[in-house]
Order: C-alpha cells, then structure tokens, then sequence
C-alpha cells in the first residue's frame, strides 16, 4: 500500500512538471526553495512601506555567497535607500526626456513613482570591468542577483531585475553625479540595479519555452 501511495505521488508529481506551462505550485512538492524559485516574479508595484535594514543585509549578503569565477569576486553593491537619491534621479531623468520618447511616456502612468519601476530602495550591482582570462564578472554579477531575488522573496519581499537605469541613466552624463554618488572603486562599472520592496501586485507567470531543454543520454 505505502508503495502504491509513493509511486502515485511520484506519478503526480513528474506530471505536474512536465506540463508545467506554468510553474509546478510548488508546495505540492513541499519543498520551500523550489517554490521560491517558481513563485517569484518580477514587481512593478511596491507597497510605501520601507524594507527593514536587517532584511536588506540577509538579501545582500545572500548575494556575496553566489558561486563566482574563481572566487575572485570581482563585484561590488550598494544599496541604496536614500529617497533624496531614487527622487532625485528620477527628477533627473524626467527633465531630461526628449517629449514622446519612452522615458517621457514612463511619466504618463498614473501609478508611476520612480525610474527603478516604482521600488523604494534599489541595489546596484557593479563588477571589474577587465578581459583577464577566466574572468566572467557579468555571469558572477547574474548569479549573485538571483541570489538575491530568490532571498528577498523567502522574505516576502519582490524585486526586479534592471538593466535600463545602467544604459539609460548612470552611464550618462545625466546620471553621472548619481553614479559618483555610489562610489564604485575605480575601475567598477555598473551592471545592474535590482528593485527592492514589499510588493503590491501578484503578476502571473511569463510563459517559459520548455523545448530548450534537451537531454543527451
Ligand atoms: C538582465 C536583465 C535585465 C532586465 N531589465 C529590466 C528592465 O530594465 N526593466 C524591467 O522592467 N525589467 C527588466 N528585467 C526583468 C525581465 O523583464 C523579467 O525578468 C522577464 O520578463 C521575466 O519575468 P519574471 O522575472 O517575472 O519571471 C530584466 C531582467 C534581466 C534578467
């Protein structure tokens, strides 16, 4: 009996993954990180509420712990929850959009807050630029975010991935003085922001192609 039972779970579980157009509701599977890596999502709205300091160093620290190349760590983050900093460049950009162009439209949303897709804190995750062999900041960066995202959503907080406030902004002369402000070493450029808060939204998930997935055997 115990071993029709387990086959039957078995079964229902290797089919709630292969059909996973969505992903698995994880919590049939009982396991809290696989449903932490399936649940999370990218947040574009954010409740007014400030994310606790002590929350923000278990998300970044988290981040330092990703597997790096070489363990050479060729990274750097600030987290930046200054307002004057977020509104202020916001104001920034927002003076400085040609009318008509998707920054100016951003404007135009009525739930638009800030151009870090409306979080109230952001964390900017920079790397050594540098064509040394063996070196891939860019894949070590990616890695420490998603470490990053995946503990802020066992925290209960959302974030979001972006890499436009970094082309868009902080590497022009626009956003130069923020970009001073953050204090990378010399050398360190920015690569991605990732916005942080409590969320106010449950977007649904963005379909994944399964069909990438090819097994040799
Ligand atoms: C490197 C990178 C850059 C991204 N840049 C942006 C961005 O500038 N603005 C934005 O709203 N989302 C950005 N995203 C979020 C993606 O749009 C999002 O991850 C994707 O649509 C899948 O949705 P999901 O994160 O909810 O699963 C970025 C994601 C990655 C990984």
């Amino acid at each position: 009996m115990r071993k029709l039972v387990f086959a039957l779970t078995m079964g229902f579980m290797a089919l709630s993954c292969s059909t996973a157009e969505q992903p698995a509701p994880a919590t049939e599977q009982g396991n809290p990180v696989i449903e932490t890596i399936m649940s999370r999502r990218s947040i574009r709205a954010y409740k007014d509420q400030a994310v606790p300091r002590e929350l923000l160093d278990q998300v970044v620290e988290c981040g330092i712990w990703a597997p790096n190349a070489m363990n050479s760590q060729m990274w750097e983050v600030r987290v930046v929850t200054s307002q004057e900093w977020i509104n202020g460049a916001t104001e920034a950009v927002k003076k400085n959009a040609e009318a008509g162009s998707p920054a100016a439209k951003q404007f135009e949303d009525p739930s638009f807050k800030n151009i870090f897709r409306n979080a109230p804190a952001v964390i900017v995750i920079g790397h050594k630029v540098t064509n040394q062999p063996g070196s891939f900041t860019q894949v070590d960066c990616g890695l420490m975010a998603e470490n990053m995202m995946l503990a802020a959503k066992s925290l209960g907080l959302g974030t979001v991935p972006m890499a436009s406030p970094v082309g868009t902004f902080l590497a022009t002369p626009v956003g130069a003085p923020f970009l001073a402000q953050l204090g990378f070493s010399e050398g360190y450029e920015p690569l991605l922001c990732i916005g942080i808060g409590y969320p106010d939204e449950e977007p649904a998930a963005k379909p994944r192609n399964k069909e990438v997935i090819k097994y040799i055997e």
